[in-house]
């Protein structure tokens, strides 16, 4: 039997980019090399915790997950590589191709849901508040009934979750207010410039240097962007600024999250319950103040007078189907490497900016394209340079 090796946590170091948008297929588990892997952040950074104490919580192979996510944790574990045999290996990548699958399509379906309420219902503070709330709700419902088991947590981890909850919450507002002002297919587009922000924080604001490829491979999705965002036909400040606020807030969230996670012993799905909940906590006043009861009683009037009862059904989807990407994409990354789950992150855009320019009939001009192409190129040749 052909043995093929298989990555612990240990052997991969972290940096302060960000994971979550590079792109490339589903990817082989027994091509990932430790040792090319020396900068990551993706979101899932914030997701679970490492380095401390394993609590029963935890399932054993939650343990990659907490070594994928743990920045500074890796360098408290030994590196090593276990032999698994080949049928092994292949069941591991139908998995993961299930779990990318799953991931990708649970997005397009938010995506799709979220436009559609916000096409009806224009009110992305109170739909994002919506999200959190569900999500909260099914992990208090999960909890209470023992389906998962709730985690240990100190008044000293709800500090540390503090201002990755902020980074979190201001990323995701950011962007429902995009895709409520511009097309799905352009908040994406833009979003797949995340790596350049991730780059800039950190050169320019921790100071970490880069090898010249990954600084080239800005170009093109710097330059991408800004083709795709000049030549777009229903181009809105608002919709711009609101994803580009977004790429910066989940930076920092990562970044905040690396430095919060260590020495903690949450599991990913009950790290990012916790972080729904921080979130919703810190989202609902705002939400308050910015659009508030009456102009969201008026709006619900109007949208059951033009679309109907089946409003409340998109709303109740967009809601479920956003906790449930995020705890999919959770489940992706605790069998993947940082690096192939900001592969995926990218493919995954590609999956929404082109079913929702099929289902809203967006409309694209050529070089409208050509500029997301060149953007989600220059991401992936991001993800080679970062290797
Ligand atoms: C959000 O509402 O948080 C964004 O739509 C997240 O999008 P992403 O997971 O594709 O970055």
């Amino acid at each position: 039997m052909i043995p093929a090796v298989k990555l612990t946590p240990a052997s991969v170091a972290f940096s302060g980019t960000n994971l979550r948008s590079k792109s490339a297929l589903v990817p082989s588990v027994s091509s990932l090399k430790p040792s090319k892997f020396t900068a990551c952040s993706l979101r899932p950074l914030y997701l679970a915790p490492l380095g401390g104490p394993r609590t029963a919580e935890l399932k054993p192979r939650r343990q990659l997950l907490d070594f994928q996510c743990a920045a500074s944790a890796a360098d408290d574990k030994e590196s090593k590589a276990e032999v698994v045999p080949a049928s092994s290996e292949a069941a591991q990548k139908l998995k993961i191709s299930i779990y990318f699958a799953t991931w990708w399509a649970l997005n397009v379906i938010f995506n799709i849901y979220n436009k559609k309420v916000l096409n009806a219902f224009p009110y992305p503070w109170l739909t994002s508040t919506l999200s959190l709330a569900c999500g909260s709700l099914m992990m208090l419902f999960s909890w209470a009934t023992r389906l998962v088991e709730a985690p240990k947590t100190d008044l000293d981890f709800w500090k540390v979750l503090f201002p990755v909850a902020v980074a979190h919450t201001i990323g995701h507002v950011a962007a429902t207010v995009s895709m409520s002002k511009v097309a799905v297919s352009f908040t994406h587009i833009i979003k797949s410039a995340e790596p350049a922000f991730s780059v800039l924080v950190s050169r320019f604001i921790l100071g970490e240097s880069f090898p010249m490829p990954v600084y080239l491979s800005l170009l093109p999705i710097i330059g991408g962007c800004g083709l795709a965002a000049a030549t777009e036909l229903n181009f809105n400040m608002v919709g711009f600024m609101g994803a580009m606020i977004s790429n910066l807030a989940f930076v920092f969230r990562n970044i905040f999250s690396k430095r919060g996670m260590k020495g903690k012993s949450v599991s990913g799905m009950n790290y990012y319950a916790c972080l729904s909940i921080m979130s919703l906590v810190i989202l609902t006043p705002f939400a308050i103040a910015m659009e508030g009861p009456q102009m969201w009683a008026a709006g619900w009037q109007k949208a059951l007078t033009e679309v109907g009862p089946n409003v409340l059904w998109w709303i109740g989807a967009q809601s479920v189907f956003y906790h449930l990407y995020n705890q999919v994409s959770y489940m992706s990354l605790d069998e993947i490497s940082p690096l192939t789950f900001s592969i995926g992150n990218t493919m995954k855009r590609i999956s929404v900016i082109v079913s929702s320019i099929i289902i809203f009939h967006t409309p694209v001009r050529p070089v409208n394209a050509l500029g997301a192409a060149i953007a989600i190129f220059g991401t992936f040749l991001y993800s080679q340079a970062k290797q």
